[in-house]
């Protein structure tokens, strides 16, 4: 079994990508409720935020919640929602031990006032660490994230702001959730399913993908390892050739 220490220190993706999926499955399996599953989904988060900073991995960005998470049992949105609250409260102090910046993106106004002013709390007191950035896409849907920038952007267009001959890929990144982050390099899916949710589809364009069959609470070290030297064996041409490469 692969450890942190078999990853190639030169050749980090920079930004990597989780869909943790299974959570429901995992319990089931186990004859428990689907919250047992959140419940130890909120270890493997713990487990792989802190591999992520010691490998020294720029950008980690985890799906939490999307948007249309929303439909889902309503007891299953609030237990969520309090799982959220209740690890950023418990995981502050650990953050900054490990110089860890939080960040999100999504409809964050759709979210409990609660778990609003955690999340404000303690990304004002992670705000000024410069490890890893980690960031937790919450209410987030990427084709409510695009529809919200081609607003704003045709907004600007009509009010004089920018010209349409002006609008190229950094205009539509900067109206992004995402402005803050570079391309995902490695989007990581576990459970076995082979999709992408409506999750960064402009910022993966380029990723390499990386489907796991293991349930989310089961996602340890190795797995991540194996997805980084899977990633690392690969070879990346963004559209040009083996020999322009080389
Ligand atoms: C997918 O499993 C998982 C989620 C919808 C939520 C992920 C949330 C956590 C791991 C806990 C809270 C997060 C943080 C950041 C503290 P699923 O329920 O879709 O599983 P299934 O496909 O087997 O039903």
């Amino acid at each position: 079994m692969h450890t942190l220490a078999d990853v190639d220190k030169n050749k980090i993706p920079k930004h990597v990508a989780v869909i943790m999926d299974g959570n429901g499955r995992w319990a089931k399996q186990r004859g428990k409720l689907r919250v047992f599953g959140h419940e130890n989904g909120v270890e493997a988060v713990r487990r792989t935020v802190e591999n992520c900073a010691k490998l020294q991995i720029d950008y980690l960005t985890l799906y939490a919640f999307s948007t249309e998470n929303w439909n889902r049992p309503k007891l299953e949105v609030q237990t969520l929602m309090k799982l959220l609250v209740a690890s950023l409260r418990k995981e502050l102090k650990t953050l900054n031990k490990n110089n860890i910046r939080l960040k999100t993106i999504g409809n964050i106004d759709s979210l409990p006032s609660k778990a609003q002013k955690e999340l404000q709390e303690v990304i004002s007191k992670t705000s000024s660490n410069t490890g890893t950035t980690l960031t937790l896409a919450l209410s987030y849907g990427s084709r409510e994230e695009l529809k919200s920038a081609v607003k704003e952007i045709a907004s600007k267009v009509k009010n004089n702001i920018i010209s349409l001959e002006n609008i190229d890929e950094t205009v539509i990144n900067t109206h992004l959730y995402t402005h803050f982050l570079p391309d995902v390099d490695l989007l990581i899916r576990t459970s076995g399913e082979q999709r992408i949710s409506n999750f960064l589809l402009w910022q993966i364009a380029y990723a390499e993908l990386y489907f796991i069959d293991v349930f989310w609470p089961d996602f340890s070290e190795h797995h991540l390892v194996e997805a980084i030297l899977s990633y690392q064996n690969r070879e990346r041409r963004f559209g040009k050739t083996s020999e322009q490469l080389n």
